[in-house]
């Protein structure tokens, strides 16, 4: 009789390291095996093809798993970020018509118009900065637990690719120092890239997108905040929507929030579904005087979150991995 799991485990060695897996199917092996059916006893037959059948089955998802394992070597590698061919003797220009701008890119441009039709400069952060714009400057107390959830990565010289788009407010701050002492306000949002110390799942990237935003005035409130929110995603949306906030600590404001939308039910949402899109609140005074901003005079609010996840609920992207992934089997045409 033959050993079904002995040979499993052959045949399945033979698939793996075979240019031509889908022929270990027709082997003679898998051939005597159906041979040997009229010699059983008719009783033995049931369980025996049963066993029979489940050997095919996995024989053929492995040889699935080797022909796509073999379609991925013959890829050719490409290093994205060069502006040629890494592969070719001369630097070739790639064909940019080929491309189009990435989701990210172009929703982020979408994002940026907003603000700025609504009043607000815009600048990009910088993806690399140190501890007082990171700490300092946003009134985390040295060796404070608040700093653990921001701590990302370090260069040997004590440098920080920024773990949010927060770091920009004290520059923020201190270049619209004068505009504000002349009557005006201060208005801006910082985006950019920023990086986290963080487990990836569907939900988690360590290297993501977020915008921050910055108001100062004489008399800036809560009440401006959540209408200049609610506008913003509004307009991003394309439709009226509720809000609400509750209360949540980060140490650059306070009060501090969390503010959230309900799902539209356009985009699939039911009545009564939250979706937290991120942190604000009132600048905190600390953070005003480290800009030499006099928090008895001026006030202001603040917030910042994620792009990711204002483009995911836009067009039902459900897996924030895929931004930065990508299939190139589909390119070999
Ligand atoms: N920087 C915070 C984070 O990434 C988000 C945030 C919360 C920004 C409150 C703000 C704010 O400006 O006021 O988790």
């Amino acid at each position: 009789m033959i050993n079904i799991d002995e040979l499993r485990s052959r045949l399945l060695e033979r698939i793996k390291t075979s240019d031509q897996p889908r022929d270990v199917l027709k082997s003679d092996e898998i051939k005597q095996l159906y041979a040997a059916i009229p010699t059983l006893e008719p009783s033995e037959r049931g369980a025996y093809g049963k066993a029979v059948n489940e050997l095919k089955i996995s024989l053929e998802a492995a040889v699935a798993l080797r022909e796509a394992e073999m379609e991925d070597v013959s890829i050719e590698t490409l290093d994205v970020t060069a502006p040629w061919g890494v592969n070719e003797t001369e630097p070739i220009l790639l064909p940019t018509q080929q491309g189009t701008q990435h989701p990210l890119t172009r929703e982020l441009e979408n994002v940026v118009d907003i603000f700025t039709r609504m009043g607000f400069e815009a600048v990009e952060s910088r993806q690399i900065d140190d501890d007082h714009h990171m700490f300092g400057a946003l009134n985390f107390p040295e060796n404070h637990p608040a700093r653990d959830g921001y701590d990302t990565f370090r260069t040997e010289e004590g440098f920080i690719p920024p773990a949010h788009t927060s770091t920009m407010q004290n520059r923020i701050l201190k270049n619209g120092k004068k505009a504000l002492e002349d009557g005006g306000k201060i208005a801006a949002i910082s985006y950019g890239r920023v990086y986290r110390n963080e487990d990836v799942d569907a939900t988690h990237e360590h290297t993501f997108y977020q915008c921050e935003g910055v108001l100062v005035s004489r008399d800036a409130s809560l009440g401006q905040m959540l209408g200049t929110l609610r506008s913003f995603f509004e307009v991003y949306y394309g439709q009226k929507l509720k809000i609400k906030t509750q209360p949540a600590y980060f140490p650059f404001v306070e009060p501090g929030l969390e503010f959230a939308i309900e799902k539209p039910a356009a985009l699939g949402g039911k009545p009564g579904e939250w979706l937290e899109m991120l942190g604000c609140g009132m600048i905190h005074p600390n953070v005003l005087r480290a800009a030499d901003i006099d928090p008895e005079i001026y006030r202001g609010f603040a917030w910042g979150g994620g792009i990711e996840r204002l483009v995911m609920l836009k067009y039902g992207i459900e897996d924030l991995r895929y931004f930065e992934s990508y299939d190139r089997r589909g390119d070999r045409h």
